[in-house]
């Protein structure tokens, strides 16, 4: 019997899957990475041979939810979020501490990456995301959000996160980069947008708390340009990006 590495099982478990379905699905470079491997999957001809009469897909992926023709902000996080708790939980707290509403609005969308894209630098992804579409000090202050939490605030009572330890470890150091971004946003001007960011970026204030996105419908809708031909089909800058998350194994 050949040797298997449980990798090579879970890629031919995965496989057999996608091959069950009645379109052909890959896997691309990024998603392949995050699984400790290299390049993209499952394209090609000879995978078009092992399945005769399929198609690789080219379109909306038949295992994720439809999404609406012209999706809006709340709708990539109906149908392509896991959960949005923690977004809702920092929103309802600084909404509660009566914050500013660029400062909720920042709060409900910090950790847009995690919940939608990618974790890695998600500060910094997240903030693209959002750009073209809010205040420019909203997405200034999600990028530097990512820094700052790992830097204490005493005069505003924020430590660094006991969470932070449990997750890194008590010698953590973080990147010269993110040393470096904390430094440049403790002298900007909007340093303190930011940093009200990761005072309301708790994991739970209430457990018991029902969260929903109904109490920040209206402060959305003013503090997000939704673009009217759809979020991802409008041509922004990073369009594209939302256009992915909507469709993230479009073979092209
Ligand atoms: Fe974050
Ligand atoms: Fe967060």
């Amino acid at each position: 019997m050949a040797f298997t590495t449980i990798h090579e099982r879970a890629d031919e478990l995965e496989q057999k899957m996608s091959d069950e379905l009645d379109v052909l699905i890959t896997k691309s470079a990024l998603a392949n990475l995050e699984d400790g491997k290299r390049g993209p999957s499952g394209m090609g001809m000879a995978r078009l041979a092992e399945n005769p009469g399929k198609l690789f897909l080219i379109g909306d992926d038949p295992r994720l939810p439809k999404m609406p023709e012209k999706p809006t902000l709340l709708d990539y996080f109906k149908f392509r979020a896991g959960g949005t708790a923690h977004l809702l939980q920092s929103g309802m707290h600084a909404l509660k501490a009566g914050m500013d509403e660029k400062i909720i609005m920042a709060c409900l969308v910090h950790d847009i990456a995690n919940s939608l894209f990618v974790k890695s630098d998600h500060g910094y992804w997240g903030a693209q995301l959002v750009e073209p579409y809010v205040d420019e000090e909203v997405s200034w202050a999600i990028r530097a959000h990512q820094a700052l939490r790992f830097f204490p605030d005493e005069s505003v009572g924020y430590k660094y996160p006991v969470l932070y330890t449990n997750y890194f470890g008590a010698d953590y150091v973080p990147d010269d980069y993110i040393q470096d971004a904390y430094k440049k946003a403790r002298n900007h001007k909007w340093y303190m947008t930011s940093r009200l960011i990761t005072v309301h970026d708790i994991y739970s204030f209430d457990p018991n708390a029902k969260v929903s996105w109904e109490p920040f419908v209206d402060i959305i809708g003013r503090n997000f340009k939704q673009p009217k031909e759809g979020l991802g089909l409008d041509g922004s800058p990073v369009a594209h990006m939302w256009r992915t998350i909507r469709r993230p194994t479009k073979y092209l």
